[in-house]
């Protein structure tokens, strides 16, 4: 398929590392068009634990080209530790595998800072951000006093730019959170010494897509953080700063969207969230603590331990909706392996209603409660199934009942973090 958009049908870590990073093989391209180092991709490959924040997962393959794009929060600092890390692992990365936008924003320390000064200040009312900078960076994009990865390629020019801006977080940092400013010359030197080395990987990356796809190269736009996390379609506020959906890559890498050809959600057999936030299908019992342990659910990114709870048809019908998607992916069924009873929601309550539907209000749906299904669970370990037909008929009619009750068509089945640990359906 000529150009294919991943991504998470969920609140994020559904397991699309794995998918895109086989996705990635079929792929002459794999490009990132929203979020930042909040992501965490995992990917296992023979035995050894990759986990990327903000380089493509493509890199892992030689021979493809990881684009950053636009629409991208960029750390100078991460993406040059990874760039770093990849490199002691014999992994080679350079200007002709990984190119960055002159246009993607950067998230600078003052960011970062004010992203943990602005949760500490919320108090109860906290999103529970990854304390990555992204919320202010992206503010800062829509309030046009951001500065862009091309900026730090023209010493003058960065500097004239960080001080307009520092002035004006620097008065926030000491007056509103009564906590030490940033030091211009200090905070000047760190980046400047920077740019240079991030020179070799800055390009105009919209062009290189839009000119590749021309030529008939395929593309593979990878998705971060989950739909339900989208800034506009998503919980909010108990959102991220980004469109995390197919609808983000147009603006997010400068890729028409008339030319994405498939779209491929991603979702857990059950859910998991991090952060504040309605999470309506949540179990707070020994079941939820049960799937944490089974399913290892702590986050890539943070370490915090993952909010579990069961499949919700409501919101992947809504999310899987709202991306045109031709099909979807389920991943982690191997972690509901010797459950007795496996629920699913299949509908919300709420003040006496009953809602099929996502609600777009859910946010302020106080006391949502789900109608939870239960299906039959099974104890053979399915790790090492292959095919279809080799899973155990209760895992089968899970698989098929879920599919109907969300209406698109499941196309592959994650039965472990290898590989080679899928069940193909239609890809
Ligand atoms: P931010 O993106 O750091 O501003 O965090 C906003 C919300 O999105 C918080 O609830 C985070 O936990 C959540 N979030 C951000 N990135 C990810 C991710 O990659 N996986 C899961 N949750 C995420």
């Amino acid at each position: 398929m000529p150009s294919t958009s991943v991504f998470g049908a969920q609140w994020g870590d559904e397991g699309k590392g794995k998918i895109i990073d086989r996705l990635a093989r079929e792929a002459d391209i794999v490009a990132r068009y929203q979020g930042g180092a909040n992501a965490g991709h995992t990917v296992v490959v023979a035995d050894e634990k990759y986990v990327l924040h903000l380089i493509p997962s493509g890199i892992l393959h030689p021979g493809k080209i990881n684009v950053i794009g636009n629409g991208v929060a960029v750390d100078p600092l991460v993406l040059l530790e990874e760039v770093d890390g990849l490199r002691q692992r014999g992994i080679a990365v350079d200007g002709s595998n990984l190119v960055v936008s002159a246009g993607a924003h950067l998230i600078l320390e003052h960011h970062k800072r004010l992203d943990i000064l602005s949760e500490r200040w919320k108090g109860t009312g906290r999103i529970g951000t990854t304390g990555r900078g992204i919320g202010p960076a992206y503010a800062d994009k829509c309030s046009r006093t951001g500065l862009r990865v091309g900026d730090l390629l023209d010493a003058d020019r960065f500097r004239e730019r960080l001080e307009a801006t520092l002035i004006e977080k620097n008065a926030w940092i000491a007056k509103v959170h009564g906590e030490e400013p940033f030091d211009l010359e200090q905070s000047f030197q760190r980046y400047a010494a920077i740019g240079e080395r991030l020179a070799p990987f800055v390009r105009d990356t919209g062009a290189l897509l839009r000119r590749s796809y021309a030529e008939g190269r395929s593309i593979l736009f990878e998705g971060a953080q989950g739909m339900l996390l989208d800034l506009d379609h998503g919980t909010y506020p108990y959102v991220t700063s980004s469109n995390t959906g197919v609808g983000g890559i147009g603006p997010g890498a400068g890729f028409p969207p008339s030319k994405i050809d498939r779209a491929i959600g991603i979702a857990k057999a059950y859910c998991t969230r991090v952060g504040e936030g309605p999470f309506p299908s949540e179990d707070h019992g020994a079941q939820g603590e049960r799937l944490r342990e089974l399913g290892c659910e702590y986050g890539a990114t943070t370490g915090r331990p993952r909010r579990c709870g069961w499949f919700d048809a409501v919101s992947a019908r809504y999310t899987l909706e709202l991306n045109g998607a031709d099909g979807w992916v389920m991943t982690n069924l191997d972690v509901l392996t010797s459950f007795e009873e496996i629920p699913v929601a299949v509908a919300y309550e709420a003040r006496g209603e009953r809602y099929a539907e996502y609600p777009a209000s859910l946010p302020s749906l106080d006391g949502i409660e789900v109608v939870l299904e239960k299906r039959p669970g099974w104890k053979e370990d399915i790790t090492g199934v292959r095919r279809y037909e080799d899973l155990p008929q209760a895992a089968r009619a899970y698989v098929e009942w879920v599919e109907e009750a969300v209406g698109t068509p499941i196309v592959l089945l994650s039965v472990g973090p290898e590989r080679d640990q899928v069940i193909p359906r239609g890809i």
